[in-house]
């Protein structure tokens, strides 16, 4: 099998394809031939060893996967080679092949392509997460994303819109709003050239209901500032490297909330909630509530770039790697 290996923390150029011997299946475990591996912010974080968690040296990245079963365990009852999937692992999803454990694997619609279910597990889980759990929208309201040509930010504009919210795209510059659009973005705010909180307090009336911020920095201050009475801003994310101080004066007025969004330790702490939300997530998609777009590809040996590119902010929409 082949995989990408990070031998030292640092840059995404750095990784390393090997070619080495599949490890044997154990009795609870089965086998999936990796057709898609979705590439995320946080897979980069990991290489560069910015992530909350450090796992030792050397490690396989590639948090998310999808593929087909080609072999099962001997204490495996429910799955059969052959069936399509997709599996959220954490690590060691840059590769042909991943061992699983039987229970983690989910069934993959037809409907739904592997660069799809590869790229979306994530983003959908934690945009819808996000909007029921950690708030509630309500059918109607104004929601502002930031990031939104990101793979977070095109989660909230698509579940946003199933959920029946109205969904403000801001992000940097034509190409990454075109998409937005595109991808049924209600209204549209390019923050490199116009002002975020003139703009979002323009189109709303007033001020908006909630402001979803994956990318940190100077628009996190300008978001909170252009929520109405009883506005939410959920913080998602430091996609720009730089966390923001928010002022408590902004937090009192207009009786506005601060609610911290951690998707990945709820998924961990609740496996049965996050399948059910999960399986919400891809029904919505077989039955075209939810249209997750196409990534970009690049071949597995060209992980680095792809990161890079990542970081870079040359991807527009998600992108994956395909073996
Ligand atoms: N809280 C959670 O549960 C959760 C779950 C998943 C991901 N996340 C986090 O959310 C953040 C965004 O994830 P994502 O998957 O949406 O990432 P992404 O696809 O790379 O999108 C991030 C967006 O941030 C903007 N950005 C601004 N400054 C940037 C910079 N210096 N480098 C890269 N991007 C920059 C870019 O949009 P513009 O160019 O338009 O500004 C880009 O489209 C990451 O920090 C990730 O770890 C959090």
């Amino acid at each position: 099998m082949r995989a990408i290996v990070c031998r030292e923390l640092g840059d995404p150029e750095t990784l390393e394809m090997v070619e080495r011997d599949s490890p044997p299946c154990g009795p609870g475990q089965v086998r999936i031939r990796v057709w898609a591996a979705g590439v995320n912010f946080v897979d980069a974080l990991f290489v560069q060893g910015q992530y909350q968690i450090r796992p030792p040296l050397p490690f396989v990245p590639g948090s998310e996967v999808a593929g087909e079963i080609i072999e099962v365990g001997s204490e495996v009852n429910d799955w059969s080679t052959g069936e399509r999937v997709v599996a959220s692992i954490g690590l060691g999803g840059f590769a042909d092949e991943v061992l699983v454990a039987g229970s983690v694997p989910v069934r993959l619609p037809e409907r739904i392509s592997y660069g799809q279910a590869a790229t979306m597990g994530q983003s959908y889980s934690t945009a819808l997460f996000a909007m029921t759990h950690r708030t509630q929208v309500i059918e109607g309201e104004w929601i502002v994303v930031a990031g939104a040509a990101g793979g977070l930010g095109l989660a909230f504009i698509d579940v946003g819109r199933m959920l029946g919210t109205r969904v403000i795209a801001a992000a940097s510059g034509p190409d990454r709003l075109h998409l937005c659009i595109e991808r049924g973005a209600h209204e549209i705010v390019d923050y490199t050239t116009e002002n975020l909180k003139v703009r979002i307090r323009e189109i709303t009336g007033g001020g908006a209901d909630v402001a979803a911020d994956p990318v940190g920095g100077p628009h996190a201050d300008a978001l909170l500032r252009s929520l109405g009475e009883a506005g939410r801003l959920l913080v998602l994310g430091f996609a720009s490297g730089e966390i923001p101080r928010l002022p408590a004066n902004q937090v009192l007025l207009r009786n506005r909330t601060v609610v911290g969004v951690d998707w990945g330790a709820w998924a961990m702490a609740h496996p049965e909630a996050q399948r059910e939300l999960f399986a919400e997530v891809l029904a919505a998609v077989d039955d075209r509530r939810l249209q997750p777009v196409e990534p970009t590809t690049y071949p597995l040996e060209e992980a680095g770039t792809a990161l890079r590119d990542l970081l870079e902010r040359q991807i527009v929409g998600k992108a994956c790697l395909t073996t």
